[in-house]
């Protein structure tokens, strides 16, 4: 089980993260630290976590096990120029905006996974028929997706269920 904690209130990253890890995982004064890409994380704490924001909405997931989560916003169109970047087969399962974002987030998902960049790795990803594929290959990444308010999100990690809060 993951923990998805969700706010539209206006807050930064680094005070959702501690608001969140110290009212509900008894985690007092958490420091944050980054890895040399950037992913937050606690030093010494066996705590996974990681967030996102788009448009209004900050989410942060928080599990036991490492995780990678993204959403984006359903409101927009989908990016020809992002549209164009995925792979054929992608493309054939690509057929609204919601199916365009699903992929995004997806890839995104996966990419934070692993504490990686966009730029590093979103060329080699695909996603296609709900897996992950790495320069090719069937990866064991298992994602999980779902809709909420009109965004989409995904989570990376194994984890079969999820549990929303809003905050
Ligand atoms: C993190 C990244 C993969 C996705 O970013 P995004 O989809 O625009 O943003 P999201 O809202 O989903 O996630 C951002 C949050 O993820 C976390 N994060 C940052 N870098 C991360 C990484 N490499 N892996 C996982 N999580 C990361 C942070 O909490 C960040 O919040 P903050 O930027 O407000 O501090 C992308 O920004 C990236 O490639 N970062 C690497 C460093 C880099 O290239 N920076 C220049 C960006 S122009």
């Amino acid at each position: 089980m993951i923990d998805i904690f969700y706010t539209y209130d206006p807050t930064t990253s680094d005070d959702f993260i501690r608001m969140i890890l110290s009212r509900y995982y008894n985690i007092p004064k958490p420091v944050i630290c980054k890895s040399f890409n950037g992913k937050p994380f606690i030093e010494g704490r066996k705590i996974h976590f990681n967030l996102t924001h788009s448009k209004q909405i900050t989410a942060l997931a928080v599990g036991k096990k490492r995780v990678g989560f993204d959403c984006e916003s359903l409101t927009g169109k989908a990016r020809p120029a992002v549209l164009n970047k995925f792979t054929d087969r992608e493309k054939s399962e690509i057929l609204s905006v919601a199916d365009f974002y699903a992929h995004w987030t997806a890839r995104e998902s996966y990419i934070k996974f692993y504490g990686e960049t966009l730029a590093n790795l979103w060329r080699k990803v695909e996603f296609y028929r709900g897996n992950i594929y790495l320069r090719g290959e069937l990866t064991d990444a298992r994602i999980t997706q779902f809709e909420m308010d009109n965004y989409v999100f995904s989570i990376c990690g194994d984890y079969s269920k999820f549990n929303l809060r809003k905050v």
